[in-house]
């Protein structure tokens, strides 16, 4: 499947940003003992989750064409954009993915979408196989796609600029046959516009008539049309000012909280990720390499990149106290290094770390893909 596959709403899939771990958003309490509740899954008490990936991947061919492979006598090229990706999300929480540039969030996102089909695994959704029902198509393909939807990074590209708002929103209605009616979809569309704090006469105004913010407001707005349960949100604040960032992500929470909605929330900046998450998965080069709670992560990273991402991250009461910035660069990811891909970058690598490829192992309650935690050495 491809982005052809969007609405007509929304213009193109946006360009997706290259900005640095850990810029932006800092939150209060960022430097003192984490105030978070434990998630619902400490209490023993946790449900059937609604998300659940099973060793995901993503494999794209990336190889010269077939003539230029003969005459030059180049090999086929598989680039590994997502690889193994395994995690649940339960009902009315976030998991968050962070990670630099290029190492597969959004690759990940669009998996669970069904933009693309996994080259292995499987994305169980409410326990129904969601693959084979994007597959299948027809009535339960269409119901699958009312219940997950997606919000972009840049509500500049994402909205159709030859639209009013009100046609914009009303589109996924429209589309899915949820709101039958002109009247009742107006009436629809101006509650959806007064949920992500609009105005219901901001329906007959077009996308460029809104400030950034308004216009991911906007997005919400539309991804909310067919009453979603699950939204994939893919860097929805990266592209906005930081003071309006704080306003978005609130409103995001908001709704979390009123619709019992359920989110993957893809970020490259962990102080965003520590604002909204319950969960944060860790990705390096299309592998997940720590997954925990939110409050584990922070207090006590465990993987050496998780630990260089949250070296970088200012902290607000840090004044005085030198941050190091991310060290190194990702390698390129269609010659990954061998063994841990990380190794050229790890303060803590060894002989075993350049040649074995570490397994995601549970440790006191979160999972970690690193040699040297297993060993004790950190
Ligand atoms: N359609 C595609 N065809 C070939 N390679 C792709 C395709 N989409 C993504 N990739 C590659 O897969 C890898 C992961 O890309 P992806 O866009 O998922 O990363 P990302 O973590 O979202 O990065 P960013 O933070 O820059 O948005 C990258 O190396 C990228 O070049
Ligand atoms: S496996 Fe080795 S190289 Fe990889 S993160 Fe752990 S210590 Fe570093
Ligand atoms: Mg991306």
């Amino acid at each position: 499947m491809s982005g052809s596959n969007l609405p007509t709403g929304l213009s193109a899939f946006p360009l997706l940003g290259k900005v640095g771990i850990g810029a932006g958003l800092v939150e209060a309490g960022a430097a003192g003992p984490h105030p978070s509740p434990p998630p619902a899954e400490e209490g023993g008490m946790q449900s059937q989750p609604l998300v659940r990936a099973e060793a995901l991947a993503k494999t794209f061919d990336v190889s010269p064409p077939l003539l230029n492979r003969v005459l030059e006598g180049k090999p086929r090229q598989m680039l590994h954009a997502v690889d193994d990706a395994t995690f649940t999300i339960a009902k009315g929480e976030t998991l968050a993915l962070v990670g630099e540039s290029g190492c597969g969030k959004s690759t990940a996102a669009r998996l669970l979408v069904g933009l693309y089909e996994p080259t292995r695994g499987s994305f169980y959704f409410d326990g129904q196989d969601a693959h084979a029902a994007f597959k299948a198509g027809g009535a339960g393909a269409r119901k699958l796609r009312e219940r997950i939807q997606m919000i972009f990074q840049d509500p500049y590209a994402s909205l159709n600029p030859r639209w009013k708002v009100g046609d914009i929103i009303a589109e996924p209605m429209r589309e899915h046959g949820t709101v039958q009616g002109k009247a009742a979809q107006e009436q629809r569309v101006g509650e959806l516009l007064q949920s992500v704090g609009l105005s219901p006469a901001d329906m007959v105004k077009y996308p460029h008539q809104f400030s950034g913010g308004q216009r991911q407001r906007i997005s919400i707005a539309r991804a909310l049309a067919t009453q979603p349960e699950f939204l994939v949100c893919d860097e929805p604040t990266s592209a906005l000012d930081v003071s309006v960032q704080a306003q978005v992500l609130n409103i995001m929470k908001n709704l979390q909280r009123e619709r019992g909605l359920t989110y993957l929330f893809i970020s490259h900046n962990l102080a965003v990720v520590r604002h909204v998450s319950d969960q944060v998965g860790v990705m390096y080069l299309g592998r997940i390499v720590e997954l925990a709670p939110k409050h584990m992560l922070f207090s006590a990273p465990r993987h050496p990149y998780t630990r260089m991402l949250l070296d970088a991250i200012p902290k607000m009461h840090d004044t005085g106290h030198a941050r190091t910035p991310v060290q190194g660069e990702v390698p390129n990811p269609l010659n990954p290094p061998p063994g841990c891909t990380f190794h050229p970058r790890c303060p803590h690598a060894n002989e075993r770390c350049k040649t074995e490829r570490p397994a995601m192992l549970g440790i006191q309650g979160i999972q970690v893909a690193c040699h040297a935690v297993e060993e004790g050495r950190i």
